[in-house]
């Protein structure tokens, strides 16, 4: 099977191994044979967000540094050390290349006054930027197709999110599941920080050199540490859980009712706090098990205070970010390849007479809207049938003087069985675009 979710890696560090140059570490070519799944999986991606009401939005990949440290938060992984983040020499201004797309988006529909009137459904896809160190499923560019509904306040469009997700693994064959967690809102978790503070202060001694530093800043984050030695403390912390008012536990509920009313299977996992600030209420990520370390496919939640943040109107939203690279991963680990691109058919020729009415050929091939490649670099029959058995083509069309002068094609069959038989170009034309092989 074509291994088209991995890249062409490069696991040197500079690129100057020899005297050619290599591409930047974590950051991946997409071969042709990768390439044509991605298209597969953007295809079904557009067609999904279509007929879920979505619009696309287009961002540049250049923002000024401080959206996103406004947007993310200061004390966050992201913003204190995964952003690629320079001095553009020609202004003086600092400027990042995108993590993510949420503040992009937040920051356009500020600018365009988009939600003027009423709600909106956008989604994005593209690259992303993070100076992570690179490992399976973990890259320094990576792709995303994100979603955000701006402006709607309901645990319905919370629940339609993740209803959506469910129905896009369904497309691919993938079954991630889901965790769940609410944050509350901003007056609870004010008052959760500070028990936490009071907490952590507690067993100060105790704490690693992270924790230490996020006691003050960020001490949510603390509950996120992967080291051993913080379990225990961060199991005795304080519980975001018992602060909650009744109105964000009624949204909480609201979202889980019709989650199982989708029949969308969940487990609440009180320890999902996200790695990004600007999350209330809903959270959520899609996980999976089947890729190794970086085992998140999907993840997002509701943020309804990020557009006030920003400077604009305040309007609440919600929404959610999947890993290109990790969704094809675990595509390709469920043995469910997307289908790859192939040529109609290949067109081969010997003969000046013959080459002519082959370009003919090949151009009313591909205005009848079949793909149709032309054998170029001469040759004989031979060569040229093992180059059309090579390029996948479901057909070859061959053609020489005999064919040229009758101004017919012979049409031969390179998938499954059937004869090679010679006849009129537009009958053959008629045959390949009903032909099932
Ligand atoms: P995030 O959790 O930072 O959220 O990223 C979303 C997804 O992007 C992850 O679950 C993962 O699949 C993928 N991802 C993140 N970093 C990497 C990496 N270094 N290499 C490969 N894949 C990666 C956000 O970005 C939010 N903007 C999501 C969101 C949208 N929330 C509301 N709206």
């Amino acid at each position: 099977m074509r291994n088209f979710a991995s890249f062409a890696d490069d696991k040197t560090d500079s690129g100057k191994m020899s005297n050619t140059i290599q591409s930047v570490r974590g950051m991946n070519d997409c071969l042709p044979d990768a390439a044509d799944a991605w298209q597969a999986f953007e295809a079904i991606v557009r067609d999904w967000l279509r007929r879920y009401g979505y619009r696309e939005i287009r961002t540049p990949i250049l923002e000024h540094t401080g959206l996103f440290k406004r947007a993310i938060g200061e004390v966050t992984d992201i913003v204190e050390k995964e952003m690629y983040t320079f001095v553009d020499e020609l202004n003086g201004e600092s400027l990042t290349l995108r993590p993510e797309g949420t503040a992009s988006s937040v920051r356009a529909v500020i600018q365009h006054n988009l939600l003027y009137d009423g709600g909106k459904r956008l989604w994005y896809t593209g690259p992303m930027f993070r100076h992570e160190r690179p490992q399976k499923g973990r890259y320094r560019q990576f792709h995303q197709v994100g979603v955000e509904a701006l402006g709607f306040a309901g645990p319905d469009v919370d629940a339609e999110l993740i209803v959506m997700c469910a129905d896009l693994w369904r497309a691919l064959g993938i079954a991630p599941t889901l965790q769940l967690n609410t944050l509350g809102d901003h007056a609870a978790r004010q008052r959760h920080r500070a028990r936490l503070i009071a907490h952590y202060e507690a067993h100060r001694d105790a704490l690693d050199a992270d924790a230490q530093r996020r006691l003050h800043s960020n001490p949510l984050r603390i509950l996120d540490s992967k080291n051993p030695a913080m379990q225990a403390i961060n199991d005795a912390a304080p519980r975001l859980m018992d602060e909650l008012e009744d109105e964000a536990l009624a949204h909480f509920d609201a979202v889980q009712q019709r989650l199982r009313a989708s029949g969308i299977a969940y487990e609440i996992n009180p320890r999902l706090v996200r790695g990004l600030d600007y999350y209330n209420r809903t959270v959520f990520e899609w996980v999976t098990d089947q890729l190794g370390a970086q085992g998140t496919v999907c993840a997002g939640g509701r943020y309804d205070g990020l557009i006030a943040q920003l400077g604009g109107k305040p309007a609440p939203a919600a929404g959610f970010a999947m890993g290109v690279e990790r969704l094809l991963a675990l595509v390709e680990a469920a043995g469910r390849p997307l289908e790859q691109a192939a040529p109609d058919v290949y067109v081969v020729h010997a003969g000046a007479a013959a080459e002519t009415y082959a370009w003919q050929v090949a151009a009313a091939l591909r205005g009848a809207g079949l793909a149709a490649i032309l054998h170029c670099g001469g040759g004989g029959f031979k060569a040229q049938m093992k180059k059309a058995d090579a390029s996948r083509a479901r057909h070859a069309v061959i053609i020489g003087d005999e064919e040229a002068a009758a101004q017919q094609v012979t049409l031969k069959p390179l998938r499954g069985t059937g004869e090679q038989t010679r006849v009129e170009l537009a009958l053959a034309i008629d045959y390949l675009n009903n032909a099932t092989i």
